[in-house]
């Protein structure tokens, strides 16, 4: 089935809608808390303005929170929730198998999420099919360095390769036990997924398959034939990540 984007409701003004979702879903507490400047994610938003500053776009695995332009952004995810925390998506389907025509987006924006997904060569596949020519992918990704990754060896191109060759499913486990040992077993697992037994945290894509810095993901981008527009290794106001944008 593909979906129609001409059925799809925008948010009239873009950002109001991430404060009344964090109110209804989290409380006042957290609502009060997210006002704050700081959290408001004015670094990152500007970078996507500059870099989309018009056009229709799509978000690959929101999750609980966007830094889109929500006004002209479709907010997707694969699941309805992540960890214990309910998805603001309005579509939902996985992102190796978009349900929307080729060149139909201006942007695909993702933050956080290719390392949970299991072939990420196959999903950007889908990503740059999906994107008008000269349209840009905006990935914000957590830096192996600053996260609980830091125990874990970098993933080369060619086993991306490898990957995307076996045609490994979304819930593949090869790196499930080394993920284990470096994260898990050195106190490093997230609180969020703590509940979750091993092939609940395959099927509920929670691990991190794969880790990387900028480095990797820019040559990635280049090996898809995208042409690089910015390598950040630093997004200062998520200080466990870095950006790469690139243009098809
Ligand atoms: C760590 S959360 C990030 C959520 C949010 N973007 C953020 O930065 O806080 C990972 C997200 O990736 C989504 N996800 C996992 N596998 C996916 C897939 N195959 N396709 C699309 N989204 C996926 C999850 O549902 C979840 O929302
Ligand atoms: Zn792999």
């Amino acid at each position: 089935m593909v979906n129609n984007l001409s059925d799809y409701t925008f948010e009239k003004v873009d950002f109001l809608h991430y404060f009344r979702t964090l109110l209804k879903d989290r409380g006042h507490k957290a609502f009060y808390q997210f006002l704050n400047r700081a959290h408001r994610r004015s670094f990152s938003r500007k970078k996507i303005q500059q870099f989309a500053p018009q056009g229709v776009g799509l978000e690959i695995g929101c999750g609980s929170r966007t830094i889109s332009p929500t006004n002209r952004t479709v907010l997707s995810d694969a699941f309805s929730s992540h960890g214990v925390q309910g998805s603001i998506a309005k579509v939902f389907f996985k992102g190796d198998k978009i349900p929307y025509e080729s060149e139909t987006f201006q942007f695909v924006l993702s933050e956080h999420v290719l390392e949970h997904i299991a072939n990420p060569i196959k999903a950007l596949k889908e990503w740059i099919r999906v994107l008008k020519k000269g349209g840009v992918i905006i990935c914000f990704l957590p830096h192996k360095e600053r996260t609980n990754d830091r125990f874990r060896q970098t993933t080369p191109l060619s086993h991306l390769i490898e990957d995307y060759e076996k045609d490994v499913p979304y819930n593949d486990d090869t790196h499930l036990e080394e993920w284990f040992q470096n994260v898990v077993q050195k106190d490093l697992m997230p609180e969020h997924y703590k509940h979750l037994d091993k092939q609940q945290l395959l099927d509920s894509a929670s691990i991190h398959h794969h880790v990387w810095t900028e480095i990797e993901i820019a040559q990635l981008f280049e090996h898809l034939g995208l042409k690089i527009l910015l390598v950040d290794p630093r997004v200062y106001d998520r200080r466990d990540s870095f950006l790469v944008i690139a243009q098809k």
